[in-house]
């Protein structure tokens, strides 16, 4: 099997591609990525050298640079992570998000067409269904709850998850669509808010929390995300979204209480900023569909996987550090500065 996947170099593309080499060693990997600032070529560097798999630095917007490409690879299939995915950059600058993950989308399923494959996978987002209110604790996103996007990031998922049923429809392409809530873990790009809340933890910088900190998010290991993903490529029937969630609903002061705690630092460092614009009140997904349809169910419980995830970045202060040392203080001191 040659499968291609977009945004590799990326949070969630770089740990579905080591697990998929580990996982399916007769699979070949190639890792198509552009490289913006979250996509990271040193992230990527325990495989470069593997024998089965191939990276690219292209944009998925760019067509004739994916025709060739898929000319070149003949893919079986194709899981699509590229994305740009931080809800507070595209309420600074959308347009970068509807050419991504609106138009990249359509040129990948394009090339899917034209040269035919077995299967294209979108990764896509809870954040698709809009949020749930504080108080009816019992109500959950599924698969039919209607689209209803809050913030141009999720607009431009939702917008794209459209186009891919709509890719089903018309022209019969064999499509996945998986929608996961949180992710964290390994590699989560500092912008994001565990790996922030790690690193300014670590250099006794303020914690910058929202509002009042009591918006909810459910949480989900990385390594489960892939193992979903791993699932609804080869089990999953076509045409079909599937959600993929924790059950791990968390307040966002909660987890950052957390992280001081592990790490030893004094709560005094929690500083209330300036609300997000739109901000999302609760996500929660109820995965019955793929736990009862493909046998999924999330392995690693919260506790465990957050203390993996400080360790993790306790031994990895290279990587963070020089990502928050570049380009990344000034979008620090721009959406944090005045806030
Ligand atoms: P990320 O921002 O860490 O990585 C995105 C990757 O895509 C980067 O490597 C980047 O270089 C690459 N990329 C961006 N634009 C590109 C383009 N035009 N052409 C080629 N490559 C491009 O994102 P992530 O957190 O790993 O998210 C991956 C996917 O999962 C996204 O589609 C996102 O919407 C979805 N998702 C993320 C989460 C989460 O919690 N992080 C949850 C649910 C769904
Ligand atoms: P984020 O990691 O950006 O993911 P998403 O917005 O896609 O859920 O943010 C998670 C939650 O944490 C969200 O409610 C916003 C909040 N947050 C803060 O309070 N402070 C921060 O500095 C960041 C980045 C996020």
């Amino acid at each position: 099997m040659n499968i291609i996947v977009t945004g590799g170099a990326g949070f969630i593309g770089s740990n579905f591609v080591f697990y998929m080499l580990k996982k399916h060693p007769d699979d070949r990997i190639v890792c198509l990525d552009c490289l913006t600032y979250a996509g990271n070529l040193s992230t990527l560097e325990p495989v470069m050298g593997h024998p089965n798999f191939r990276f690219v630095k292209d944009d998925i917007t760019d067509r004739e640079a994916v025709y060739r490409l898929f000319e070149e690879e003949k893919p079986d299939m194709v899981v699509n992570f590229a994305a740009e995915s931080h809800v507070d950059r595209s309420i600074e600058d959308p347009e970068v998000f509807l050419r991504t993950n609106i138009l990249g989308t359509a040129v990948l399923m394009d090339a899917c067409r034209k040269y035919g494959i077995t299967r294209y996978h979108q990764v896509s987002t809870d954040e698709v269904y809009g949020d749930l209110p504080l108080d009816r604790p019992d109500l959950f996103f599924t698969e039919e709850t209607p689209i209803h996007t809050s913030s141009p990031y999720s607009s431009s998922k939702a917008s794209a998850d459209l186009l891919v049923l709509a890719y089903y429809r018309t022209y019969g392409l064999p499509v996945t669509i998986s929608r996961c809530s949180n992710n964290y873990g390994p590699y989560h790009f500092p912008e994001k808010l565990i790996p922030l809340m790690i690193a300014n933890a670590l250099n006794d910088k303020p914690l910058p929390v929202y509002g009042k900190g009591e918006n909810v998010r459910d949480w989900l290991y990385v390594e489960d995300h892939c193992k979903a993903i791993d699932l609804i490529i080869h089990e999953g029937r076509v045409g079909e979204v599937y959600n993929i969630g924790g059950h791990n609903e968390m307040t966002n002061i909660d987890i950052v209480k957390i992280i001081c705690k592990e790490l030893g630092k004094p709560e005094s460092l929690i500083t209330y900023v300036a609300d997000r614009k739109g901000h999302d009140m609760r996500y929660a997904i109820d995965p019955t569909k793929i736990h009862n349809e493909l046998g999924w169910l999330p392995e690693t419980k919260f506790a465990d996987g957050i203390k993996k995830t400080i360790q993790w970045y306790l031994e990895h202060k290279d990587w963070w550090e020089t990502i928050i040392s570049g380009e990344y203080q000034n979008y620090y001191e721009k959406m944090y500065g005045n806030r």
